[in-house]
């Protein structure tokens, strides 16, 4: 994908003080005008934002937070696709180009809506650093996410005939440093302490499931009996979203018509593995993916068991 840089009306200086003009932002190209739509657009005080990195279990966490808001109704999960329950702000655009249309999936949701997206906090709606709606975050270290992303590229046929060795050198010469994952993380993790803003990682789902439950029912102000905590646990277990089609992104994948979509498939989820990247990547490749984040990382003055929350 290209990317063109973007510069915004205004930045979120109530949010963060740094000098905003130094932040280099991106949008895939060609932008037209849609960076400006989401700028302008309207942010509902009871909207629930869901932000991450690409590949950092954003769907994991969608659906967990649209069974919260929905009185746990496994029925209606089970029967429609999570991208029509919870759209994702960006993909409309992606797909058609077309402005007109592009939010129309947002606007025309009942409230309270639950919103996916990718882009960082200065390129979301002016009205959210205002308004400041509940905002979720996920982070994944970017090497997982980045492998993860490999296999969804190669579904939708963009990535297909391309080995995972090629991609990774690909984009860390040309796409990470424009979509840079630490400093999309920092972002919010410097938020993370606000009321507004729930701030999590993959690692901890991982390790404590019921923990980010417990903890996104206060977040929400929602309350689960335990009856319906044992049946979140098992309807989000790997093997089951695994297996749920209404969560492996079939409406998604049916929206894009590239000639090679679906000639090599992998199922989007996947291997839902920490560290994953270790059994896929060549120690080099580690090495090389490890000195762009250490990078990122050193120039923010953050590590990554900071932004995984593990310290
Ligand atoms: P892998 O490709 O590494 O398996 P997103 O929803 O942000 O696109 O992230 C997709 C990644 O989250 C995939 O990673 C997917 O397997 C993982 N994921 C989704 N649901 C999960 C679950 N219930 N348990 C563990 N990982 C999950």
């Amino acid at each position: 994908m290209e990317y063109e840089e973007v510069t915004p009306k205004s930045y979120p200086v109530n949010l963060i003080k740094k000098d905003w003009t130094q932040r280099k932002l991106y949008y895939t190209s060609p932008a037209k005008s849609m960076p400006n739509a989401i700028y302008n657009m309207e942010v509902l005080d009871n909207d629930i934002w869901i932000v991450t990195n690409p590949k950092s279990g954003t769907t994991w966490i969608q659906e967990l937070v649209w069974l919260l808001m929905n009185d746990c109704n496994f029925d209606t999960a089970l029967s429609k696709d999570l991208e029509l329950r919870s759209p994702y702000l960006e993909f409309d655009f992606m797909i058609h180009r077309n402005v007109e249309r592009a939010l129309k999936p947002v606007q025309e949701l009942p409230s309270p809506r639950i919103i996916k997206s990718h882009l960082s906090l200065a390129l979301l709606p002016a009205q959210l650093w205002e308004k400041k709606p509940k905002v979720i975050y996920v982070f994944r270290d970017p090497k997982d996410a980045w492998i993860s992303n490999y296999y969804h590229f190669v579904n939708f046929g963009f990535q297909y005939g391309k080995t995972l060795e090629q991609y990774m050198d690909e984009l860390l010469e040309k796409e990470a440093p424009k979509r840079d994952p630490i400093l999309h993380a920092i972002e919010f993790y410097q938020l993370r302490n606000e009321p507004w803003v729930y701030y999590t990682s993959y690692n901890l789902m991982k390790q404590d499931l019921r923990k980010v439950i417990e903890n996104l029912c206060k977040f929400l102000n929602k309350t689960v009996t335990e009856q319906q905590m044992e049946r979140l646990l098992k309807h989000l277990s790997f093997e089951e979203m695994k297996n749920n089609p209404t969560t492996n992104h079939r409406w998604e994948y049916g929206q894009v018509q590239h000639p090679n979509r679906g000639k090599e498939v992998h199922n989007f989820i996947r291997s839902g593995k920490v560290g994953g990247h270790k059994e896929e990547l060549k120690a080099q490749q580690i090495e090389k993916a490890d000195r762009f984040i250490e990078g990122r990382l050193q120039a923010n003055q953050v590590t990554l068991e900071q932004l995984l929350l593990l310290k």
